[in-house]
């Protein structure tokens, strides 16, 4: 299936992201459910918590291939030794990086649709030949192995799969991804799963899918659970030898990640239970009141996720762009446009907003819809 998206390897010099240029410069507004990474989480709270003093941050100070506290602390979280993590700028780099070397320019990639527009339009830079498989929005955008094998060629060397998935917070279990390893590893292929919304399960015990097998590459942030995004700390887990090779493909983007960020990130990750627990007590009470209002609702449908940042709904038209305007316009709301994943008839809604702000957007988003 081509991708919908205007070719981004008209020259490397020429790549671009219609949907980040969108996130970066759409007007905001009051009421805004057009994010999709918990509100920041601030400085101050890591100096009221004691966590920091000026004098413990310094400048300058790592120099060698990552961090050795924040390697570890990843590599304890993840469950993995420190020569499996790979430290990078945000998940989009942990992208840029695992695919850079997970496959060569002319091989086939396999990534699933809808999903992050991000995650075509790096292969593609990386000049991938890009072939899709459908997630389905009547199916809840579940994962089903069967479109993967269906899809997959002997070309194909790597499969691209968010989980949770972006946009719709549908969440794979591990018997599915083994189905999907399973399928690579028969056509000499790895799959890279971006976890970054997996980190929303907070609380909840989970086991990321790098222990599936030696053909997982996993990818991950802070940016989305814990508002951390200013730290960037995002990174891959891979096995050693493929780490190496992502370690080796960074050193061409940058000498050092910024010390005091990492200084930092260590730090978070001593706390990020404590971090999440405010992020994660909104959430279920913002999914709560959203899936109240939507029984309410007839004139969308949507698939309800028990965990994650966003919903994915669709609207009985063909086409949300006119709503999601007037919603903007005239109703001071932002939800970002179906069309940035290749849905038009949705659009995507934020659901980690301070309450009583989430509360007046839903009502907002109503009296939009009683008015059409
Ligand atoms: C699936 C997915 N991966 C990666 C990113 C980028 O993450 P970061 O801000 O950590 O670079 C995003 C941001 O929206 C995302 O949705």
């Amino acid at each position: 299936m081509p991708t919908a998206y205007a070719p981004a390897h008209t020259g490397r010099n020429r790549a671009r992201s219609p949907y980040m240029e969108w996130a970066k410069c759409h007007p905001r507004v009051a009421h805004n459910l057009a994010a999709s990474g918990m509100p920041a989480y601030t400085l101050a709270h890591f100096v009221a918590a004691g966590w920091v003093r000026l004098e413990d941050l310094e400048l300058s100070g790592s120099d060698g291939y990552g961090y050795p506290p924040l390697q570890r602390a990843i590599a304890d979280k993840a469950g993995v030794s420190p020569d499996w993590v790979v430290a990078a700028t945000g998940c989009s780099m942990a992208n840029q990086l695992a695919m850079a070397a997970a496959f060569e320019p002319g091989d086939e990639v396999l990534i699933e649709q809808p999903t992050y527009e991000l995650l075509v339009t790096t292969a593609e830079y990386l000049g991938a030949k890009v072939r899709r498989f459908v997630r389905r929005f009547e199916e809840g955008f579940r994962l089903d192995p069967q479109e993967v094998a269906q899809a997959i060629t002997a070309d194909t060397r790597l499969i691209v799969i968010t989980n949770l998935h972006n946009p719709s917070s549908a969440l794979t279990d591990d018997e599915t991804l083994a189905a999907v390893g399973e399928i690579a590893r028969s056509a000499g292929a790895r799959v890279l799963v971006d976890e970054i919304y997996l980190e929303t399960q907070y609380s909840t015990p989970w086991r990321s899918s790098i222990h599936l097998g030696d053909h997982f590459i996993v990818t991950t942030s802070l940016t989305k659970a814990y508002g951390l995004s200013g730290l960037r700390c995002g990174w891959i887990l891979a096995q050693p030898e493929l780490a190496r090779a992502m370690w080796h493909i960074n050193d061409l983007h940058g000498v050092n990640a910024a010390y005091p960020a990492e200084l930092l990130s260590v730090i978070a990750m001593r706390h990020l239970r404590e971090i999440g627990e405010p992020y994660e007590k909104r959430l279920a009470t913002n999914r709560q009141i959203a899936y109240r209002w939507l029984d309410e609702r007839t004139e969308m449908r949507v698939a309800r996720p028990p965990i994650g940042t966003t919903l994915f709904p669709k609207l009985w038209g063909d086409n949300s762009e006119a709503f999601c305007n007037l919603l903007r316009d005239k109703y001071e709301v932002g939800v970002v446009p179906g069309r940035f994943f290749e849905s038009p008839a949705h659009f995507r809604m934020f659901l980690g907003a301070e309450t009583p702000v989430f509360t007046e957007a839903l009502a907002r988003i109503g009296a939009a819809l009683d008015h059409q």
